[in-house]
Protein backbone atom coordinates (compact mmCIF):
# COMPACT_ATOMS: atom_id res chain seq x y z
CA UNK A 1 0.00 0.00 0.00
CA UNK A 2 2.87 2.63 1.12
CA UNK A 3 4.82 2.43 -2.16
CA UNK A 4 1.33 3.14 -4.21
CA UNK A 5 0.40 6.09 -1.48
CA UNK A 6 4.19 7.59 -1.99
CA UNK A 7 3.65 8.01 -5.81
CA UNK A 8 0.25 8.99 -5.33
CA UNK A 9 1.13 12.39 -3.06
CA UNK A 10 1.29 15.71 -4.49
CA UNK A 11 2.87 17.53 -1.48
CA UNK A 12 5.99 16.93 0.25
CA UNK A 13 4.08 17.21 3.69
CA UNK A 14 2.88 13.84 2.48
CA UNK A 15 5.60 12.04 0.34
CA UNK A 16 9.10 12.52 2.67
CA UNK A 17 6.86 10.99 5.89
CA UNK A 18 5.78 7.83 3.52
CA UNK A 19 8.95 7.42 2.03
CA UNK A 20 10.52 6.98 5.74
CA UNK A 21 8.12 4.93 6.92
CA UNK A 22 8.23 2.73 3.49
CA UNK A 23 11.83 1.83 4.59
CA UNK A 24 11.04 1.84 8.14
CA UNK A 25 8.49 -1.00 6.96
CA UNK A 26 10.98 -3.06 5.37
CA UNK A 27 12.86 -3.60 8.54
CA UNK A 28 9.58 -4.05 10.22
CA UNK A 29 9.44 -7.18 8.22
CA UNK A 30 13.04 -8.74 8.92
CA UNK A 31 12.57 -8.07 12.80
CA UNK A 32 9.06 -9.94 12.38
CA UNK A 33 11.02 -13.08 10.59
CA UNK A 34 13.35 -13.30 13.55
CA UNK A 35 11.11 -12.71 16.39
CA UNK A 36 9.02 -16.12 14.54
CA UNK A 37 12.16 -17.97 14.22
CA UNK A 38 12.97 -17.00 17.35
CA UNK A 39 9.47 -18.77 18.50
CA UNK A 40 10.71 -21.83 16.91
CA UNK A 41 7.82 -21.09 13.86
CA UNK A 42 8.43 -20.82 9.76
CA UNK A 43 8.03 -17.42 8.72
CA UNK A 44 6.16 -17.24 5.61
CA UNK A 45 4.70 -14.13 3.32
CA UNK A 46 1.04 -14.21 3.58
CA UNK A 47 -1.68 -12.16 2.12
CA UNK A 48 -3.55 -10.17 4.68
CA UNK A 49 -7.47 -9.75 3.63
CA UNK A 50 -7.74 -6.65 5.79
CA UNK A 51 -4.91 -4.64 4.23
CA UNK A 52 -6.12 -5.94 0.71
CA UNK A 53 -9.45 -4.67 1.45
CA UNK A 54 -7.89 -1.24 2.24
CA UNK A 55 -5.31 -1.17 -1.03
CA UNK A 56 -8.43 -2.04 -2.80
CA UNK A 57 -10.68 0.82 -1.63
CA UNK A 58 -7.82 3.15 -1.56
CA UNK A 59 -7.49 1.95 -5.55
CA UNK A 60 -11.25 2.09 -6.24
CA UNK A 61 -11.60 5.77 -5.13
CA UNK A 62 -8.29 7.56 -5.40
CA UNK A 63 -8.95 8.09 -9.24
CA UNK A 64 -11.79 9.97 -8.18
CA UNK A 65 -9.98 12.75 -6.49
CA UNK A 66 -8.68 14.97 -9.24
CA UNK A 67 -7.55 18.02 -6.88
CA UNK A 68 -4.22 17.24 -5.54
CA UNK A 69 -4.85 18.73 -1.82
CA UNK A 70 -7.87 17.04 -1.47
CA UNK A 71 -6.81 13.80 -2.99
CA UNK A 72 -3.63 14.19 -0.21
CA UNK A 73 -6.14 14.42 2.23
CA UNK A 74 -7.88 11.42 1.11
CA UNK A 75 -4.36 9.52 0.84
CA UNK A 76 -3.36 10.85 4.87
CA UNK A 77 -6.75 9.03 5.73
CA UNK A 78 -5.94 5.69 3.61
CA UNK A 79 -2.31 5.40 5.05
CA UNK A 80 -3.84 6.37 8.68
CA UNK A 81 -6.26 3.25 8.42
CA UNK A 82 -3.41 1.04 7.35
CA UNK A 83 -1.29 2.28 10.06
CA UNK A 84 -4.09 1.72 12.72
CA UNK A 85 -4.26 -1.62 11.85
CA UNK A 86 -0.75 -2.31 12.02
CA UNK A 87 -0.84 -1.02 15.40
CA UNK A 88 -3.65 -3.52 16.12
CA UNK A 89 -1.81 -6.17 14.89
CA UNK A 90 1.08 -5.52 16.94
CA UNK A 91 -1.00 -4.85 20.39
CA UNK A 92 -2.25 -8.42 19.76
CA UNK A 93 1.03 -10.03 18.63
CA UNK A 94 3.16 -8.87 21.40
CA UNK A 95 1.39 -10.24 24.38
CA UNK A 96 1.33 -13.64 22.97
CA UNK A 97 5.34 -13.62 21.95
CA UNK A 98 5.28 -12.38 25.24
CA UNK A 99 3.41 -15.14 27.21
CA UNK A 100 5.77 -18.11 24.80
CA UNK A 101 8.82 -16.06 26.01
CA UNK A 102 10.39 -14.54 23.07
CA UNK A 103 12.45 -11.75 22.98
CA UNK A 104 9.16 -8.41 21.99
CA UNK A 105 11.70 -5.74 21.80
CA UNK A 106 11.70 -5.96 18.04
CA UNK A 107 7.92 -5.99 17.72
CA UNK A 108 7.78 -3.05 20.45
CA UNK A 109 10.37 -1.03 18.43
CA UNK A 110 7.97 -1.49 15.07
CA UNK A 111 5.17 -0.78 17.17
CA UNK A 112 6.77 2.28 18.06
CA UNK A 113 7.83 3.22 14.57
CA UNK A 114 4.08 2.59 13.66
CA UNK A 115 2.60 4.60 16.25
CA UNK A 116 5.44 7.28 15.07
CA UNK A 117 4.32 7.24 11.50
CA UNK A 118 0.93 7.42 12.51
CA UNK A 119 1.79 10.66 14.54
CA UNK A 120 3.30 12.12 11.12
CA UNK A 121 0.43 11.42 9.22
CA UNK A 122 -1.72 13.21 11.15
CA UNK A 123 0.51 16.13 11.77
CA UNK A 124 0.84 15.94 7.79
CA UNK A 125 -2.95 15.95 7.31
CA UNK A 126 -3.18 18.75 9.76
CA UNK A 127 -0.64 21.09 7.83
CA UNK A 128 -2.43 20.12 4.21
CA UNK A 129 -5.86 21.22 5.61
CA UNK A 130 -4.65 24.07 6.55
CA UNK A 131 -3.75 24.96 3.32
CA UNK A 132 -7.00 23.34 1.45
CA UNK A 133 -9.39 26.86 1.20
CA UNK A 134 -12.54 26.24 2.90
FE1 LIG B 1 3.12 1.09 9.11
Amino acid sequence: VLPQLERDADSELLADPLAAHLAETRVHATRVEHVFVAAGAEPAAAASAALEGLRRQYAELAGAIVEPRLRDLFLVSAAAKTEHLEIALYAGLIPIARQIAVDVDPLELNLTEERNALSALEHAGTALLARTPS
